[in-house]
């Protein structure tokens, strides 16, 4: 099979779940496919489409073969925050609705049930629907019991909380998987009855090519009451920005309104909501001398260029500033001690700009400066994979060594 062959089914896969064959690397899926033919009995890719389009059971193996399930509780800590928050401000005369899509295996929606939980939020003052197109993965979601690879977040206290230690597992109690429904769905495809107060997608667009993450986010807007919010994934943040989403101003929480075109139906705002809100700026379109670019910054963020934070720099780039934020990520490495996470976040902002050298260098350097970072270790995995590079295999194997981190389940 050479890569022309292989158009037709990239072709299939992107229509019908969204997937770029570029994101997760061509030469991956060119493996899977061989493999997955030959055990269909199919002769050319164009036959296996046929039959893919026809056999359900067919098209859920090839996709179990494809996804990838990578997750943990409570990855990144601020979108639980504020999550944790806005429910609390929220009174509903029924109970509000959370919708995680995809879930995985099941770390994201539990989270979010032990973080509400946590809050003080009663049982029945909300509800979980968790989604995702990977049996799998909901297999082992409902099963609802982990390894501590599955713990690597900022979870605090929950897992000595809510967890039942056996052996190497860990048990997760039932007040809290209760909270939680899982269906087997496709966003593409994903129509309930309801809408959400609260739509966690998160790490899903990254696979996707821009005009899919587009209807993507047009599909995920439709899905939310007039004043829900929507959570994506860090690398995430530019594809809403881009798409005209309202960011919410907490930093890091990458959380957004609908834009002002789309609504549900009118509904005023609270005058405190109101001031919480920012607009996201636009993207600037065309390229700006260093010297204009430091004075918008400077005039928007009152950053100046050899102090700027970590943190504000994160924020200029969460609110899609990325061109800013790479002269900043390069202004405060320039001036401080050379830090792992200055480096990853100059790679995450080089991500953001499709500069793909610029972010694998960056990636580079952070893990020599911290062989065990985590984010930096993934973000190489998914560049390498692109280019079908081998290094890929030995990085991922490294990472599931017991000392680096590893598969969940
Ligand atoms: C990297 S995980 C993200 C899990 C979790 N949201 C998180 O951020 O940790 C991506 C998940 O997306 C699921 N997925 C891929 N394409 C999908 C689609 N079109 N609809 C629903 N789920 C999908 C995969 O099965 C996989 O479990």
């Amino acid at each position: 099979m050479n890569e022309s062959d292989i158009v037709p089914l990239e072709n299939y896969l992107r229509d019908t779940i969204g997937l770029a064959s570029d994101s997760i690397g061509r030469g991956l899926v060119m493996r899977v496919a061989q493999r997955c033919m030959s055990a269909a009995g199919a002769h050319t890719v164009a036959e296996y489409v046929v039959r893919l389009r026809n056999d359900s059971r067919l098209r859920q193996v090839l996709i179990e073969e494809l996804v990838v399930s990578e997750t943990w509780f409570f990855r990144d800590r601020q979108p639980f925050e504020l999550l944790a928050r806005l429910a609390l401000d929220r009174s509903r005369a029924r109970p509000l609705r959370v919708l995680s899509m995809p879930c995985s295996t099941g770390e994201e929606p539990y989270s979010i049930a032990m973080k509400l939980l946590g809050a003080g939020l009663a049982s029945d003052a909300f509800h979980i629907d968790a989604v995702d197109i990977s049996e799998g993965a909901l297999a082992v979601a409902k099963h609802a019991s982990y390894g501590s690879n599955a713990f690597r977040g900022d979870e605090g206290r929950a897992r000595d909380m809510w967890f039942t230690p056996a052996g190497a597992r860990w048990y997760l109690d039932e007040r809290v998987s209760s909270q939680v429904k899982f269906h087997h769905g496709n966003l593409f495809t994903f129509a309930p009855e309801v809408r959400y107060d609260f739509i966690f997608c998160r790490n899903l667009l990254i696979y996707f090519d821009a005009p899919m993450q587009g209807t993507a986010v047009r599909l995920l807007q439709d899905l939310l009451v007039d004043d829900g919010v929507l959570f994506v994934g860090h690398a995430e943040a530019a594809v809403l920005l881009r798409e005209g989403l309202v960011s919410w101003p907490e930093l890091r929480s990458f959380a957004f309104t609908r834009r002002a075109d789309r609504p549900v139906k009118a509904k005023a705002v609270s005058t405190a909501q109101a001031h919480s809100r920012v607009r996201a700026p636009s993207l600037p379109k065309e390229r700006l001398p260093f010297s204009d670019v430091v004075r918008r910054t400077e005039r928007t963020f009152t950053v100046q260029t050899e102090d700027a934070s970590l943190a504000e720099i994160q924020s200029m780039a969460d609110a899609g500033r990325v061109d800013e934020a790479a002269l900043l990520a390069k202004a405060h490495l320039a001036t401080h001690e050379p830090s792992a996470e200055a480096f990853y976040l100059l790679g995450i902002i080089h991500d953001a700009r499709g500069d793909a050298g610029g972010a694998e260098a960056a990636y580079r350097k952070t893990l020599y400066l911290n062989p065990k970072h985590d984010g930096a270790i993934t973000h190489l995995i998914l560049l390498l994979d692109k280019r079908s590079d081998p290094e890929a295999l030995r990085l991922r194997q490294r990472a599931r060594r017991p000392s680096g981190r590893g598969g969940n389940a």
